[in-house]
């Protein structure tokens, strides 16, 4: 599969939930590739980090950039069962590109108005790349949800995203809460899932994501 985590907004959480599902998936099955094509390589960044602290499995990855992302990509696919891509915080021919290839789009959004402001350009990306690739899903994903249970602004969001106006992308059931452990866990180059002390609440989010994306197939 290929799985696009992409955006046109910086900061919502693209390349800690590629991040942390490309480790995730690694340790399930072994030929995984993440794909950085963000010119900021964060991703590429984290990758080092991993290997440099030894931390197992080593999370394959490598840099693309330009609209050539969708040949290569799919040249990419021969030698790998899943392919992650990070594509970055803007509508660039990186997200274009992968938006022609990848079965799967999500697209991480904070619950914030200026967040919501981007949808309209994403359905409209959305709708233009189905129109040559008919397997394409898209989701939203809600990342960085108060985690205190008063703060209803996450469901407020998916009362609004459910409405018929994106019909196109499907929101997600999995919602991350804001949580300190996936920070510290970047920090070293690790998953949530792997961080010590473990933060129960964060893995149990991630691995309902993780399910969510990769056991409907
Ligand atoms: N669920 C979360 N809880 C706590 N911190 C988070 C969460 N998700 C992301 N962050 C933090 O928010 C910041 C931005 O996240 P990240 O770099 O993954 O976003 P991005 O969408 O890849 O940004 P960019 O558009 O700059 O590439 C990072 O410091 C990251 O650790
Ligand atoms: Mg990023």
């Amino acid at each position: 599969m290929i799985l696009l985590i992409g955006g046109e907004k910086g900061g919502p959480g693209k390349t800690t939930i590629a991040t942390n599902l490309a480790a995730m998936r690694t340790d399930s099955i072994e030929d995984v590739l993440l794909v950085d094509t963000d010119r900021q390589p964060t991703s590429s960044y984290w990758c080092s980090l991993r290997e440099d602290n030894g931390i197992f499995p080593r999370v394959a990855s490598i840099q693309k950039y330009d609209k050539s992302v969708r040949t290569e990509v799919l040249e990419l696919m021969k030698k790998y069962t899943d392919i992650i891509i990070d594509a970055g915080g803007r509508d660039s021919p990186e997200l274009r590109g992968a938006l022609l290839v990848c079965d799967k789009a999500v697209f991480p959004l904070r619950p914030s108005q200026f967040d919501l402001w981007t949808l309209g350009r994403l359905r409209n990306l959305v709708e233009t790349a189905s129109e040559i690739n008919e397997k394409l899903k898209a989701y939203i994903l809600i990342n960085q949800a108060s985690p205190n249970p008063a703060v209803k602004e996450a469901d407020e969001m998916k009362q609004f995203l459910n409405s018929e106006l994106f019909s196109n992308m499907k929101l997600l059931d999995s919602v991350l809460c804001e949580r300190i452990s996936y920070r510290r866990a970047a920090l070293s180059g690790m998953a949530v899932v792997e961080y010590k002390p473990e933060d129960p609440k964060a893995v149990k989010e991630i691995k309902n994501l993780y399910e969510e994306i990769f056991d409907e197939i």
